[in-house]
């Protein structure tokens, strides 16, 4: 077996025929794809674990497809995947595993990394996490004042807060209702304080969630929600009942003053953006209980199951991974739209922003050579069908092409009574699949004209299509889907770093501006002279300073 050259990927033969495949038959439309072939709707699709997938409306042919399997086998994806689910260093900026896949193992499985048995660990760390939530729940864990916790504010950000707080909207309808769950992320003040103004602090579970325990945002936060308890209960302030920690810093806890035996622990082998289903998702299992958890993490490691036997001809992530590659690197698609018809997902595309554009931003291999291709693109997105109300008129008729995610369930959580109307739900999955056909076909000109329009309007009116998207459907929205939905995903970017030959795994810009942050806050706060900082720069601070 060869070994794995980050920087071949544009020497790959599989790079080349899809140069030549793009030049020769890359432009056809999806009118005539789905014209020249009447069956390309029932079988440019994968159904597994109860998922399906169209990816009929990708620009993509039999040839395209098998080409791109090409790619990700001559870029060793098999062999790469392996390496992570085995724990090899493969995060080498960082000289880490990468273990997500390890926090949903079944409790019988196996796993030995750098020594240690991950599986007892994991499952030492979830039965802590299940007795705690069990007694949150359950009234038995109380405040200063000997009353039961009727609110439980999740304090951290990225990885430690979008997973939790997307989670917690997603699976709403599965929590537990007398509770209320709130999430304080940003440094900004008002934060904490929407989050705490109206509760009273004997009752309210503050949970500091951050891997490392020094990030600016989180510490601040935490600082402040400590002082908010002990401004309200003074005496009687007993901290150990309001805070717990998920962190991997243990010295770090007890320095904030949380009793090490309420913190609840995981490893540097698994990444902020992946550790959703980790002790990161406590507040996840105190909302759903302990039995909810499981479900996803059932649906998490199902997904991970898929991902890594499937063939990939019908590997859900892997084509969407290898979908990624050519709408960005032949299509030139700079941007993707995640657009979830279902309510309950209203934060699922702030989640996938930091899961992707965090792992796949990269402008070098992971030899450190500058990539000569483009790597990720840019995320975002809403729920439907308020997007189609702002920002779809772009998709339909910008001049940049976006390659769109739909994704609705069967069967909604709400049914909602309509009587002499339509119902919700119907309407809902009508409008998805009404936008991904008007995107697709689009409108010519001659079936503008034919309907009356005027000669001067008709140009307006015109919708190219041929605008790529997929579809995704489920049954209904539960945690064994939701954690299927979310691995999917994952493994979806991991083929994509795979392929590009970048490090998925680390996030080295964002701590430039972390550093400078530190150095303006003396220039803010005291006056303090910096020469390294920049005119404009310290003309902003200055204005800001002479209006305190
Ligand atoms: O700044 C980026 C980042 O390091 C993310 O990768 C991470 O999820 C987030 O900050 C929070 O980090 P921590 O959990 O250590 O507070």
């Amino acid at each position: 077996m060869t070994s794995y050259d980050p920087d071949g990927l544009t020497s790959t033969p599989a790079w080349g025929q899809l140069k030549d495949h793009f030049a020769d038959s890359g432009q056809a439309h999806l009118r005539d794809l789905f014209g020249r072939d009447a069956r390309r709707g029932q079988e440019y699709n994968v159904s597994a674990l109860g998922l399906y997938f169209d990816y009929s409306k990708q620009r993509v042919t039999k040839e395209t497809i098998e080409l791109l399997i090409d790619l990700a086998e001559q870029r060793q994806l098999r062999d790469r995947t392996e390496a992570m689910f085995n724990g090899e260093h493969i995060n080498v900026t960082e000289d880490r595993a990468v273990l997500h896949t390890a926090l949903r193992l079944p409790r019988t499985a196996t796993l030995e990394v750098d020594g240690q048995d991950v599986v007892g660990d994991v499952n030492d760390v979830l039965d802590k996490m299940g007795a705690f939530a069990n007694r949150v729940r359950d009234g038995e864990w109380v405040g200063s004042t000997g009353k039961p916790i009727k609110t439980v504010i999740n304090i951290g950000i990225g990885g430690s807060d979008l997973g939790p707080v997307m989670a917690h909207e997603a699976l709403r309808d599965y929590t537990k209702r007398e509770m209320d769950f709130r999430y304080v992320s940003n440094v900004d003040g008002t934060d904490i304080y929407e989050a705490t103004r109206d509760l009273a602090a004997d009752e309210t579970l503050f949970i500091v969630s951050s891997k490392t325990f020094t990030t600016q945002e989180t510490m601040t936060n935490a600082h402040s929600a400590r002082d908010w308890v002990v401004s309200q209960l003074g005496d009687k302030a007993d901290i150990a009942k309001h805070f717990v920690a998920v962190s991997t810093n243990a010295e770090g806890v007890s320095g904030f003053g949380i009793d090490t035996a309420n913190m609840f622990g995981f490893w540097d082998w698994v990444g902020g953006r992946y550790s959703m289903d980790s002790a990161i998702g406590l507040s996840t299992m105190i909302a759903i209980g302990p039995d909810g958890y499981s479900e996803l993490l059932a649906g998490f490691h199902e997904m991970d199951e898929h991902f890594r036997t499937a063939p990939l001809a019908e590997n859900i992530p892997a084509l969407m991974g290898l979908f990624g590659v050519w709408n960005r690197d032949f299509l030139g698609c700079a941007t993707v739209a995640v657009l979830p018809y279902e309510q309950y997902l209203k934060r699922f595309p702030a989640y996938l922003q930091q899961l992707t554009m965090e792992s796949n931003g990269k402008h070098v291999t992971l030899s450190g050579t500058d990539v000569t291709y483009d790597t990720g693109p840019v995320y975002w997105g809403e729920p439907g069908t308020n997007g189609q109300h702002s920002f779809y008129q772009l998709i339909h008729q910008g001049t940049s092409i976006i390659p769109c995610d739909f994704l609705f369930f069967t069967h909604p959580l709400n049914k909602v009574p309509a009587v002499d109307a339509p119902d919700h739900h119907d309407l809902l999955v009508a409008n998805a699949l009404a936008q991904a056909a008007a995107l697709a076909f689009g409108k010519t000109a001659e079936e503008v004209a034919a309907e009356g329009v005027a000669a001067d309007v008709v140009p307006h009116k015109v919708m190219k299509g041929n605008r790529p998207s997929s579809m995704f459907v489920a049954d209904k929205l539960d945690p064994r889907t939701l954690g299927k939905l979310v691995a999917m995903y994952e493994h979806a970017v991991f083929t994509e770093g795979v392929i590009w030959g970048i490090d998925s795994f680390d996030q080295w810009g964002v701590e430039l501006g972390k550093v400078l942050a530190k150095k303006i806050v003396p220039v803010l706060v005291d006056g303090k002279e910096d020469a390294s900082l920049d005119s404009s720069t310290l003309t902003l601070a200055a204005r800001y300073r002479s209006e305190q």
